[in-house]
């Protein structure tokens, strides 16, 4: 028996007569599911409800449930983004009948000849199901296309578990274009002589997915049985009528182009003429409907990488990240923002630059000002507009910078000697010429504000026995002066150096004791106004290469504060040649150089340094112990050997009265400057031993106009390697004892 019918969408064509194809709005009444299927618009359940009477769904009531029904097809989905829908497809068998022992062939076709509806060659294939099984598949009674399936097999073991190649089952892909097939089952290829173990054959177009082969499909019913003889079938639909084409359907002037949503596309049909619609990208909806396309929400499954924050925009989203990380879109990740890094380094560097240089602007600034003020409050002004009106003034106003490159940034090996009142640095200045420069240690207020005048002051005086004062520099906090350099030491070392003690004649000596007397008696009556040296010692009256006197430091006593409260004023002399009288009175008078003058004289005369140290009390004061010889009439004990042997009983008698009057207790008693250089040109004739060289008749004073003599040296109160001198390292007890006599 042989039954082949051909289902198909016949009964809807019935309708179409009854049908207005238009874009109208489906009602809102319209139903909107059967059966638990969605019906999306443009198919529609009844009549206005679909876009055309073909998508027309009908909702059949089957055993008290509600199924769904595209013309004989039991309706399972609709996909408007594949645009496909899923029917349920006939099983065509072929089977043997043991009790006629006959072949039997039960199969339906489907027609859908004329409808928007094709085969999906993508999901669907003509599978056939047998150990011996021929089945054909054609689109109409042979005409146009024609194919088939040949599946084998002796033994249900050759069969294999979810494999259809062949053996048993066979599969077969269709041509797009197909909406209409019939299965054919060739009768050569039947189960007559295998129907125990396989009994029917089967064949129908059906969608691979849903499809698993399994041998009990061999030797039994179950294929068709768990079906209940319907497998599903993908069918593509399209809009067909409009157009061809999206190009054609656009234009077609009836109005009836079905992407009406907005933010909708449309796209031709993959499988026949026409055109489907679909939302735009990241929009999902209904296309075929007016704004039934929305926009999707994307951030609800969290695109974005954790610490990302997700931004929906419409039909997309935005990722964006935490501060200082940048989303690549490339790796969906939030990394460290490089740029941003760069740029904020970039800037910071750039703002910190900015800041040192406005900051090394303002130091700068702010030094010049520091310096202006120092210039300013040392009375360099006074100083300057002096110097310019006295044209021909030997006075220079150095700067900071010239006597830091002067002594090399204050070079450790460039120091000359060093004391309580400053560091005195060899320099070399402008011209290749050689200074001196004291680097004062303290200054105060007042003396600062008096500086530039007494610089002045001490700048005029120019004799060939006082050391010439050359310039200053007054803008920093402290003044430096600026001195000739003076090579060959100092008296102090020339009488009680080890290396010259022997060399040096008597004479010479009496000559550079009457030099610095001379020097001093100018400082006392020819400077304007007079000067008290206040510092008078052998360690200050300096050689220069002639071995000519020069008296230096004397501008201490100048500087040096006059209140009585200040301790600098006390330790301003130096123990040994200090003027009892004026440790009584801190008045410091031009007597007290003349009895520091008196000691030189006793250095001079016996050799000795004015204070030893490590003497007996009674002893230690060179002057004391002159004051009681002269007394007790004896003293041959203070006088070297060579001065008695070689000297006259005058000579040596005028010096020691001299000094005895230099050193009176009382200030006024004591001789004038004057007086003493006087004296010592007398005692100096008493003097002329065959084997001295001449010296030069000493000048009584003169001024050196101009150009100051090269070579020099200065040599401070403290000059190194004189620590006895030093009154930083003088023990109060020396100095009491001494002054108590
Ligand atoms: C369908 O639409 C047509 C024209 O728009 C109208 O004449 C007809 O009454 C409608 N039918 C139903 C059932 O709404
Ligand atoms: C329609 O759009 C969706 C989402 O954009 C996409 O997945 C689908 O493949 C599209 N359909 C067709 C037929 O291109
Ligand atoms: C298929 O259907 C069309 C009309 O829908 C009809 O003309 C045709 O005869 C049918 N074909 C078969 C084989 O039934
Ligand atoms: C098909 O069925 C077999 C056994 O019944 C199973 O092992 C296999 O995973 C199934 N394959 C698919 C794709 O479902
Ligand atoms: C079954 O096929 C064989 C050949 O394989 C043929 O001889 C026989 O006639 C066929 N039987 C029927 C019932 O068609
Ligand atoms: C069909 O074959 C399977 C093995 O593939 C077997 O387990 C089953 O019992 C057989 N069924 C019948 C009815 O013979
Ligand atoms: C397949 O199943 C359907 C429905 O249950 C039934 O009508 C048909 O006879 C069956 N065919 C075979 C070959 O078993
Ligand atoms: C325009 O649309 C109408 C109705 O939908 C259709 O009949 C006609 O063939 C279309 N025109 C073109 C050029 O496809």
């Amino acid at each position: 028996m042989e039954v082949l019918r051909h289902l198909g969408l016949i009964g809807l064509l019935l309708l179409a007569i009854y049908y207005v194809p238009s874009t109208a709005i489906p009602s809102s009444q319209c139903q909107k599911q059967c059966g638990g299927v969605e019906i999306h618009y443009p198919f529609g359940i009844g009549k206005n409800c679909s876009l055309e009477w073909f998508f027309s769904v009908k909702c059949q009531v089957q055993d008290d449930i509600s199924k769904p029904f595209i013309g004989e097809f039991e309706l399972l989905d609709i996909s408007l983004t594949r645009s496909t829908v899923r029917v349920l497809n006939y099983i065509a068998s072929f089977c043997y009948n043991p009790s006629s022992g006959l072949m039997e062939k039960e199969g339906f076709g489907f027609n859908a000849t004329n409808t928007p509806y094709l085969f999906s060659d993508v999901h669907n294939k003509y599978t056939v199901i047998g150990c011996d099984a021929l089945a054909y598949i054609s689109d109409s009674n042979g005409m146009g296309y024609e194919s088939g399936c040949v599946s084998k097999c002796r033994r249900l073991s050759d069969v294999t578990e979810g494999s259809c190649s062949g053996i048993g089952c066979c599969q077969t892909s269709i041509p797009k274009g197909m909406n209409f097939y019939k299965p054919d089952f060739d009768i050569g290829f039947n189960t007559t002589k295998i129907w125990r173990f396989n009994r029917c054959n089967y064949a129908v177009l059906m969608e691979t997915t849903t499809f698993n082969f399994s041998s009990t499909y061999i030797n039994t019913t179950k294929f068709n049985d768990t079906s209940a003889g319907r497998v599903p079938v993908v069918i593509d639909w399209a809009i067909r009528n409009g157009g061809t084409s999206c190009e054609i359907a656009k234009r077609n002037e009836t109005g009836t182009y079905a992407c009406i949503s907005s933010n909708s596309v449309c796209m031709d049909s993959m499988n026949g003429p026409g055109y489907v619609c679909n939302c735009s990208k990241g929009y999902d909806g209904n296309p075929y409907l007016p704004n039934g396309c929305k926009d999707i929400n994307e951030c609800i499954q969290s695109p974005c990488p954790s610490g990302g924050i997700c931004h929906n925009t419409n039909g997309g989203y935005r990722c964006s990240c935490r501060a200082g990380r940048k989303y690549s879109r490339q790796s969906n990740t939030c990394n460290p923002d490089t740029g941003l890094i760069i740029g904020a380094t970039i800037g910071f560097l750039v703002l910190v630059t900015f800041f040192f240089s406005g900051y090394m602007i303002l130091q700068k600034r702010k030094l010049k000002n520091v310096k202006r003020e120092h210039f300013r409050q040392h009375g360099g002004l006074i100083l300057f507009e002096k110097m310019k009106s006295e044209k021909g003034l030997c006075f220079t106003i150095f700067t900071e910078t010239e006597l830091v490159q002067a002594t090399n940034n204050y070079d450790k090996s460039r120091i000359l000697g060093k004391g309580g009142q400053g560091t005195v640095y060899k320099g070399l200045v402008k011209d290749n010429m050689h200074v001196a420069i004291k680097r004062c240690a303290l200054v105060d207020e007042r003396q600062k504000k008096e500086f530039g005048q007494e610089m002045l002051i001490l700048s005029q005086i120019n004799h060939k026995n006082i050391v010439k004062l050359l310039g200053a520099c007054l803008e920093v906090e402290v003044p430096m002066l600026v001195y000739e350099f003076i090579p060959n030491g100092t008296l102090y070392e020339l009488i009680h150096g080890k290396k010259q003690a022997l060399r040096i004649s008597f004479s010479t000596l009496l000559r550079i004791a009457h030099e610095a007397a001379e020097g001093l008696n100018f400082l006392h009556s020819y400077a304007s106004p007079p000067i008290h040296h206040g510092d008078v010692k052998s360690a200050n009256i300096l050689l220069d290469e002639n071995y000519t006197a020069k008296v230096s430091d004397f501008g201490a006593s100048i500087l040096a504060p006059s209140d009585e409260d200040q301790y600098v004023t006390v330790v301003q002399g130096t123990c040994g040649y200090l003027d009892p009288e004026y440790m009584q009175t801190f008045q410091l008078t031009n007597k007290s150089d003349v009895y520091s003058f008196g000691v030189i004289l006793l250095e001079v005369l016996t050799g000795q340094v004015p204070l030893k140290l490590n003497g007996p009390e009674e002893q230690r004061s060179l002057s004391s112990n002159f004051l009681s010889a002269m007394k007790e009439n004896n003293l041959d004990v203070l006088l070297p050997s060579h001065i008695k042997e070689h000297e006259s009983t005058e000579l040596i008698r005028g010096l020691a009265e001299l000094a005895k009057q230099c050193l009176d207790m009382c200030g006024t008693n004591r001789p004038a400057m004057k007086e003493i250089a006087d004296e010592l040109i007398r005692l100096r004739k008493l003097s002329q031993h065959p084997w001295v060289q001449t010296d030069t008749q000493p000048e009584s004073r003169g001024l050196l106009a101009g150009t100051p003599t090269t070579g020099f040296d200065d040599i401070e109160i403290c000059a190194s390697g004189y620590p006895m001198l030093d009154s930083d390292n003088l023990p109060m007890n020396p100095m009491s004892s001494y002054y108590g006599r």
